[in-house]
């Protein structure tokens, strides 16, 4: 698929590794799982939202945008990135950021929070839970324009058909390292959340025809939400694309049941998660999504959802910062 005709900046030098994880598939049991580091993707420090950046941010710039505004959760990694590569560009940053979790928003926080501080936002409107994020975010729009100023609004988690193309390059790139390590990979886990990740690898599966099934696992909701937005998003994203082509609706697969009693709030499963792959591979999960999505794994691998030789890999999203602000639940 030609992807070369969208303009796009470039965050990080070459493929981020494919690698076996050893010791915690020796922990675990089987499946054998692999790992694919887009934790360590470009800019401070990357994840998931890089990719999905490198083609909004070559669209805010062609459109002479001066101001990046997104939105996102008081522990966003998603603005903690578009503001990463608002400062490498020269532009200005502003978030609304919704107050999900009641009483969860602190001027004093660590983890995102302090890099948003660090790193020189320029506003952060703070909205209660279930806000229309849209609107919150052309009225900051509209401020900026007023004062003669050019904003481009990001949507949360960068999940749009243009964002979504990062995992179409991400798609291309793992068929590419497959081929070229000789691995052969049986099922993809994934997080699910915006859906930008999840439905445009799917995309970028089905345009490569790649046929290896992926798992998306819920990081704050179940199959019967999740599905139909991971499947809006992968038909945007083949529509952009132009590839004539149906999203057939059983191949958006999502598992539930691993984010509860609420998003961003820890459970038990992803402590164990977390704290299991820090002590069998020195990787760090982040409490919100991928140590819930791990938990998912580790979860279907004891009910039996994988055989014990089956290559499982892991899409490894980043967010670590996050730790940060959950340390006295991740050593409880
Ligand atoms: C670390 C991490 N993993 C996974 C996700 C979910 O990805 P998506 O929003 O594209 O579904 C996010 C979203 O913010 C994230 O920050």
């Amino acid at each position: 698929m030609d992807l070369a005709r969208f303009p796009r900046r470039r965050y990080s030098h070459g493929p981020t590794p494919l690698e076996f994880l050893p010791n915690f598939t020796k922990a675990l049991g089987g499946p054998r799982v692999f790992i694919k580091r887009d934790d360590l993707l470009g800019l401070a420090p990357g994840g998931n939202k890089t990719r999905k950046l490198e083609f909004l941010v070559a669209d805010a710039l062609a459109r002479g945008a001066d101001t990046l505004i997104t939105c996102g959760a008081p522990q966003s990694n998603h603005c903690r990135i578009t503001l990463s590569a608002a400062v490498k560009e020269g532009l200005k940053c502003r978030f609304v950021i919704e107050e999900r979790v009641p009483g969860s928003y602190r001027e004093d926080a660590s983890g995102n929070h302090f890099l948003f501080r660090l790193f020189g936002v320029e506003a952060i409107t703070v909205v209660p839970a279930g806000t229309n994020m849209a609107n919150a975010m052309q009225q900051v729009a509209d401020e900026i324009e007023r004062a003669g100023r050019r904003g481009y609004v990001i949507p949360g988690g960068g999940s749009n058909a243009l964002g979504g193309l990062g995992y179409v390059a991400c798609a291309q790139e793992l068929q590419q390292q497959c081929f070229e390590q000789g691995v052969r990979i049986d099922r993809v886990v994934v997080g699910s959340g915006s859906s930008g990740t999840h439905g445009g690898l799917l995309a970028g599966f089905l345009g490569n025809r790649i046929h290896i099934p992926i798992v998306g696992i819920g990081v704050s909701r179940d199959p019967a939400d999740q599905v139909p937005l991971v499947h809006k998003e992968a038909q945007a994203v083949c529509d952009l694309l132009e590839l004539g082509l149906t999203v057939p609706r059983e191949q958006v697969v999502c598992v539930g049941g691993y984010w509860q009693p609420k998003y961003s709030v820890p459970n038990p499963r992803m402590v164990e998660a977390v704290q299991m792959l820090a002590r069998t591979e020195a990787i760090l999960l982040d409490p919100v999504y991928t140590g819930k999505v791990m938990a998912g794994l580790i979860g279907m691998s004891r009910d039996g959802a994988f055989r014990r030789d089956e290559n499982v890999l892991f899409v490894h999203t980043g967010g670590a910062p996050a730790l940060h602000a959950y340390e006295s639940t991740l050593l409880a």
